[in-house]
């Protein structure tokens, strides 16, 4: 995202670190472990090979030099039929959406459709009040999935889908762009955040439509929330001069195996700010970044709530895993404080020996990954009691010959005692960031999305970018484009505290960097989303920054716009499968349980970039007009059906 839509665009604020702890770089690690040729240029030979063998000879990951050697050099072929049957899509800079020959594209629910079909139609010239946004479909779409309603067939053609509204942009959100906040155009902003709950429905001719739903509801910036787990709502830290409301800043997200949907809180810092001059951030603060500005969105000067100065435990609200129930309309949103503080940017689960494991990223340059695991097995949990109140938050170290470990951050335990100043467990999950710096956990290039191979829970991670900031020995110092990591947890048990990892893919363009194991039908670069289908096929999302998108002097020009890729985990193929308009990133996909509908999410189209200029409020269009291309309209954020023409399974 941009940092501030009313100006030019700019590097992610998540690029820049505050992590001012001396814990050792992954991309150090990366170094010592690999030569640099090893590491990129036959490091996605390498990587295949490590994991598959340790899978074929049922035995622990082999370990990576060797089994690089043993690997097979081609791609495709082995483990059986390929899992890619679509004819992959080039890549473009246009203001377009393109997906394979065979498949077909229908744009279902943009920003501003009424989450009721008698609900407030949205206006092209962005006039809908707060009231009319609380009741229509928020902001740049984000995290998603899709809850059957009914079993078999009947769950394929209607469901519940449930979808993040990641962030705003104020020059396309407001009539009048960004200037002049007041307290109407907070409330509107708040409105558009959040999480959307819709009903959606197959008609007879195939395609998708939102229908009326007793279900369908908003759960947004301003909606009433309450707090669980080892910080209570009633704990002192959280008592702030409002009621404890609303989610922000929801990227990823995850689904408990109970069946309730996870939105995960990211760059929460960035909605706060002060004209307070004296105003200085405790160094608690500090480190999860929050300062006087954020993104810009001075909102605190129409609304108290978002002063930092005035109400700064409003700020320690924020940063959680916020589990909401999609079926039940009444339902409460508790944020579940056992799975920590950071900016989470999702939480994918899996369940291994009964317990839920869910493993998280927190999305900024330098931080950490994350994984919670429940105490007991998770169906033992009687009502009113949550197997996500009840376990152990460990943070990952990664160590040079290819074993990792999580580190448990336990009050008592190692350096978290009351000796180095820590109060009691709900101190350790206030400040989870300085938790995981004092236990020794390895700084990464921006985790973002997670994703659990169904076959055989390998676990997938993005890093989507970094500064790379690991000496000179680092493979690659900076890292613009990202790459993917993956790891087996030991006795391939995810409740495990070792594991084994590499890296399965390192991103980029290989006409800038002949380390990339990459073509021109494959190249993508700053893996974001991140998703399984129940295929084990990978799908993968990117999110070029808008700062470099399409860019010669930054590598991106022949990438083009932002897409998204499926990959074969056994073979490491991988084709292109669509391609976003201009401006935007590709992020949230989900199927139905046959497979034969996929939905993505298209965020931010029109966006501020350095290619082509940003919107105003005279040109809201300058960038793109897509989805609606009205002369007269503006750029929305959108959710997408996919189909194939013949009915098939996508991505087959
Ligand atoms: Fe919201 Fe880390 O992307
Ligand atoms: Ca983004
Ligand atoms: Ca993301
Ligand atoms: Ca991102």
């Amino acid at each position: 995202m941009t940092a501030d839509p009313s100006v030019s665009p700019v590097a992610d604020p998540d690029d820049v670190s505050s992590n001012p702890s001396a814990n050792r770089s992954f991309q150090d690690v990366v170094a010592t472990r690999m030569s640099r040729r090893t590491a990129l240029r036959g490091g996605t030979a390498a990587a295949v090979g490590f994991l598959a063998l340790g899978a074929a000879q049922g035995t622990a990951a082999a370990e990576p030099g060797r089994a690089a050697a043993a690997a097979p050099t081609g791609r495709g072929g082995r483990g059986g039929r390929s899992l890619l049957g679509f004819k992959p899509v080039g890549t473009h800079s246009a203001d377009k959406l393109t997906v394979p020959e065979g498949y077909e594209a229908q744009v279902l629910i943009p920003w501003g459709t009424p989450i009721q079909p008698d609900g407030p139609q949205w206006h092209k010239d962005a006039s809908d009040t707060a009231a009319e946004q609380a009741q229509q479909l928020g902001m740049n779409h984000d995290g998603m999935h899709f809850f059957p309603l009914g079993h078999g067939r009947r769950g394929c053609g209607r469901g519940m889908l449930v979808l993040n509204h990641e962030y705003v942009d104020q020059s396309l959100l407001f009539t009048d762009g960004p200037d002049d906040m007041t307290a109407e155009k907070v409330d509107k902003a708040l409105a558009a955040h959040g999480v959307s709950i819709v009903e959606i429905a197959k008609k007879a001719d195939g395609s998708w439509e939102r229908v009326g739903s007793r279900r369908a509801r908003k759960v947004h910036g301003a909606t009433p929330v309450t707090f669980s787990g080892p910080v209570p709502a009633d704990h002192p830290e959280l008592q702030a001069d409002n009621p404890p409301m609303g989610t922000l800043n929801n990227c990823s997200m995850g689904v408990t195996p109970w069946g309730t949907y996870l939105a995960c809180e990211e760059n929460w810092n960035s909605y706060f700010g002060t004209e307070d001059a004296t105003w200085k951030p405790t160094e608690a603060q500090a480190r999860y970044g929050l300062n006087n500005v954020g993104f810009g969105y001075r909102w605190h000067l129409a609304s108290p709530r978002w002063d930092i100065a005035v109400n700064g435990k409003e700020a320690n609200r924020f940063g959680w895993v916020v589990e909401i129930d999609p079926m039940n309309p009444g339902h409460t949103s508790v944020k579940r404080t056992a799975l920590g503080r950071i900016k989470h940017e999702g939480c994918v689960t899996t369940e291994s020996r009964g317990r839920v494991v869910g493993y998280m990223g927190d999305d900024q340059a330098g931080d950490y990954i994350y994984k919670f695991v429940g105490r007991k097995p998770w169906r033992h949990y009687r009502r009113g009691h949550s197997p996500l109140d009840d376990g152990t938050l460990y943070v990952a170290r990664f160590d040079d010959d290819g074993s990792g470990h999580w580190l448990p951050l336990v009050f008592g335990e190692g350096p978290l005692t009351a000796g180095n100043g820590w109060q009691d467990q709900a101190d350790v999950l206030l400040r989870t960031r300085e938790a995981a710096d004092a236990v020794g956990a390895t700084p990464m290039d921006r985790p973002e999305w997670l994703a659990v191979n169904p076959r055989n829970k390998d676990v997938y991670c993005t890093l989507t970018n970094g500064t790379g900031e690991g000496g000179a020995a680092n493979p690659r110092t900076p890292n613009p484009y990202g790459h993917i990591i993956r790891w087996r947890e030991d006795r391939g048990d995810n409740t495990a505290t070792g594991f084994r990892w590499d890296i399965f893919q390192l991103a980029g363009d290989p006409a800038y960097d002949d380390s990339v194991d990459l073509t021109e039908e494959t190249m993508f670069g700053s893996p974001d989303g991140l998703w399984f289908d129940a295929d084990a096929r990978l799908w993968i999302q990117t999110d070029i920054s808008n700062s470099a998108q399409n860019l010669p002097e930054k590598g991106y020009d022949r990438i083009g716009n932002n897409a998204m890729l499926a990959a074969d985990p056994r073979t490491g193929e991988i084709r292109r499968f669509l391609v976003g308009p201009r401006g935007c990133e590709i992020t949230g996909v989900v199927t139905t349980p046959d497979q034969r509908t996929m939905f993505v999410n298209i965020q931010h189209p029109g966006e501020s970039t350095a290619a082509w200029g940003s919107p105003t409020p005279e040109n809201p269009r300058a960038v793109s007009n897509w989805p609606d291309f009205d002369p007269e309209g503006r750029p929305r954020s959108a959710t997408v059906v996919i189909r194939r023409t013949d009915g098939g399974k996508i991505g087959a």
